[in-house]
């Protein structure tokens, strides 16, 4: 199971939050690929846990850009990120106790994720930032 082709209009136009955009897509394909080819799990564990902190480090920059552009649904879209590193820490422990495919329920979830988050809620970003002059 492919995880999605990139494409250039998911950009929302500022570059740093662009490039993270990007990292975490391609760290979502990366355990993509180390479920299928894969025996031991090693590797998508530490794969995962990888994501997890450049999920943090992407939270914080884009909150940053929020609060400098005094974004008005800054506490609900922050309250997204809160919930989301919970769910990932969660999904990680389970992984470590090697629950029931719990793999092909983390890819499932992260997908998901990457759907309505990535590509649903930080698209209202855009049409703000381009506003603010933000690149
Ligand atoms: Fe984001
Ligand atoms: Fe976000």
């Amino acid at each position: 199971m492919p995880f999605l082709e990139w494409k250039d209009s998911y950009n929302i136009g500022v570059k740093e939050i662009d490039n993270q955009h990007r990292g975490l897509f391609d760290l979502i394909s990366k355990l993509f690929t180390s479920r299928l080819y894969e025996p031991d799990g090693k590797y998508f564990f530490l794969t995962l846990n990888k994501f997890m902190e450049y999920a943090q480090v992407h939270f914080s920059t884009e909150e940053r850009y929020m609060q400098e552009a005094q974004y008005p649904k800054f506490a609900e879209h922050q309250r997204e990120h809160e919930l989301f590193i919970e769910q990932v820490s969660k999904l990680i422990q389970d992984v470590e106790k090697k629950e029931p495919d719990i793999e092909n329920k983390t890819l499932d979830f992260l997908k998901e994720w990457y759907l309505a988050h990535i590509l649903g809620t930080d698209r209202d970003l855009e049409k703000w930032f381009q506003e603010k002059g933000f690149k």
